[in-house]
């Protein structure tokens, strides 16, 4: 050792010994915030969740709880907890630090959400997730302009999706799923120019999809617009959206054919199944689309020929069942998975390629054609 690391381990050692003989470590959190979170556990009937806010300790340990360093809290998480009764806890306003709040799989919580959230403003997430929550989606939401996540599924929110939402314009993560949530995409959302996930499925959302999803929100990821009731036609300009990858469109009520431009090979997933989609989505499968991972059309009213199809070697699965596709099924499908397909309920005729692969299958897959053979059925003539 030379001489420099000597005195560097000495002191070392000597700064151990000094922090394991020091006096107890003085409470990180700041009584006065501590004391709003211990009026919040009795307001709430001082639930099983909370049992780990004890007064004797520091609040920067509790379950749920960050502080920064200052002593400030930051975040307060609740979840899994069915004794929390009444509306979200009035007190949170008095912790100004406060950037996360979430309230996760709490479901007796309930009423709307009360007017003091919109005086959080240094919140940067809010989850209000499997809860009673009911009412609009408040206009005093729009003031908490620092947000870039908004989680707030499966709750009974009731209204338009608002216009104010438009002045949030940090907004990475938008989740308003599994509401009751009525009207048409307002357009303020294409304001939200940072979103990569969009998500208001399972709602009552009617109208068209918008074309300025794809014009303004350019760095879209996941577009999840599932049961809703959307009409009118995909616009083809969902394809051009450099950086989607996942499009759920399942259980609306489009109309017209697929746009050829979702087959230009930059989505992984697309779900367009139980809509009325008519035309030729052969495209889809072939080559070109190089990409995708799987496609889900069933429950259409499409109508092409299946014979001629280069299926694209990315695929992992896929589902046509119940429209009227014919011909035969593609050579390259007997390199898939039989627990990832169903063709079930079209007009399809001829062996099933590399049938013996799905000798043992469940032939339900294959069910309702014009003329399949080989693989579960009898071998062809
Ligand atoms: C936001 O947080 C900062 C830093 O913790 C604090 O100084 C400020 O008062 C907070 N703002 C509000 C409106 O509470
Ligand atoms: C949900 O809230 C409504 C009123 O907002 C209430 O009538 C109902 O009992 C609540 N349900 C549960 C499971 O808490
Ligand atoms: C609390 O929520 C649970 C789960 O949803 C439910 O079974 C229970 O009845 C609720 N309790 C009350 C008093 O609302
Ligand atoms: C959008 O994100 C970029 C990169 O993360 C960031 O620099 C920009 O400030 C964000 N825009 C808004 C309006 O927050
Ligand atoms: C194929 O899609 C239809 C419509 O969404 C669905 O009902 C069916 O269960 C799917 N088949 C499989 C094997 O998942």
């Amino acid at each position: 050792m030379s001489p420099n690391h000597l005195i560097l381990a000495t002191l070392l050692v000597a700064l151990f010994v000094d922090l394991s003989y020091s006096q107890p470590i003085p409470d990180l959190c700041r009584p006065h915030d501590k004391n709003v979170l211990l009026r919040i556990k009795k307001l709430l009937g001082n639930p099983s969740s909370l049992s780990s806010w004890d007064p004797n300790t520091d609040c920067a340990g509790w379950n749920g709880v960050r502080c920064n360093i200052e002593g400030h809290v930051t975040m307060v998480r609740f979840e899994e907890d069915q004794d929390i009764h009444g509306p979200i806890p009035s007190f949170l306003d008095q912790l100004p630090s406060l950037t996360k709040l979430y309230f996760d799989t709490v479901p007796n919580l309930s009423g709307p959400i009360p007017s003091y959230v919109g005086k959080l403003t240094n919140l940067t997430e809010l989850t209000i997730s499997r809860t009673n929550v009911s009412g609009p989606i408040p206009e005093f939401l729009g003031q908490l302009t620092k947000l870039t996540l908004l989680y707030i599924p499966s709750n009974k929110f009731t209204g338009p999706i608002p216009n104010f939402l438009g002045q949030l314009k940090k907004m990475v993560f938008l989740d308003l799923s599994s509401n009751l949530l009525t009207g048409p995409i307002p357009i303020s959302i294409a304001q939200l120019t940072n979103l990569t996930t969009l998500d208001f499925s399972s709602n009552k959302l009617s109208g068209p999809i918008p074309d300025f999803i794809a014009q303004k929100l350019k760095k879209l990821a996941i577009l999840d617009l599932k049961f809703n009731s959307l009409s009118g036609p995909i616009p083809s300009s969902l394809g051009f959206m450099p950086g989607l990858q996942s499009l759920g469109l399942v259980g609306n009520q489009l109309s017209g054919p697929i746009p050829k431009s979702l087959g230009r090979g930059n989505l992984h997933f697309i779900y367009l199944s139980q809509n009325k989609l008519t035309g030729d989505a052969a495209f889809l499968f072939e080559k070109t689309n190089t990409n995708i991972l799987t496609i889900e059309v069933g429950y259409n009213l499409l109508r092409f020929d299946f014979t001629k199809v280069d299926l694209t070697p990315s695929l992992l699965g896929f589902n046509i069942s119940h429209n009227m596709i014919y011909g035969s099924l593609p050579k390259r499908f007997g390199l898939l998975r039989p627990d990832s397909i169903d063709v079930s309920y079209n007009q399809l005729c001829g062996p099933i390629p590399n049938g013996r692969r799905y000798k043992r299958v469940d032939p339900i897959i294959f069910a309702h054609n014009k003329c399949l053979c080989g693989g579960p059925f009898p071998g062809c003539k």
